[in-house]
């Protein structure tokens, strides 16, 4: 069955209203530092774009990508995490924020943080936009969360459904494409 985006869960404006609020928080903590923000392909493209755009020029900041993969398919997180894409800055001696458009059972941002507990990072700090808290199955810190959300399939502002509706400005929720 066919899934497309239904009634906006969070608008454009309430989006660009937190990310300034979180932008400010990091501009306060890390005001003449450096910071390297590591964005997670490909959900948090976005989310990182906007938020780096918003962090007073006083920080110092450095973007990174990589990818965690789960094994398995669909909606459904698997258990196993891989990295499947590794950063190419050094990361020894920074203070890394890992930047991630949404954290659901917390098993892709657990093996995150086991990999860079292991890089030699000076400092790690987690900033989600969206957080499905109760379907966490590992407990992770996270330091910057957007919002709290229901269990509810979302789209838009990144996240997809199939690789599509990443480009929507406001985060859906999906119905079934029959249900009109
Ligand atoms: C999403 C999201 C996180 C992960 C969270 O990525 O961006 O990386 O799932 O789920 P978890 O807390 O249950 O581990 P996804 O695998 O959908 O890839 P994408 O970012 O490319 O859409």
């Amino acid at each position: 069955m066919a899934l497309k985006a239904a009634e906006v869960l969070i608008s454009q404006e309430r989006i660009a209203e937190r990310v300034k609020t979180i932008a400010a928080e990091i501009g306060q903590k890390y005001a003449g530092q450096n910071v390297l923000m590591i964005g997670i392909l490909r959900g948090a493209v976005i989310f990182l774009s906007d938020l780096v755009r918003e962090i007073p020029s006083s920080v110092d900041v450095t973007i990174e990508f990589m990818k965690a993969s789960s094994y398995g398919a669909s909606t459904q997180s698997s258990g196993e995490v891989r990295i499947s894409q590794e950063p190419t800055i050094d990361v020894r001696g920074r203070n890394v924020i890992i930047v991630e458009d949404i954290v659901d059972t917390g098993l892709t941002l657990r093996r995150l943080c086991e990999y860079f507990s292991a890089s030699g990072a000076a400092s790690v700090e987690v900033c989600v936009l969206l957080d499905k808290r109760e379907r966490r199955v590992a407990e992770v810190p996270v330091e910057y969360v957007g919002f709290v959300i229901p269990d509810q399939f979302v789209v838009g502002y990144g996240m997809d459904y199939d690789e599509k509706m990443r480009n929507l400005p406001s985060i859906h929720v999906v119905r079934e494409a029959a249900e009109e």
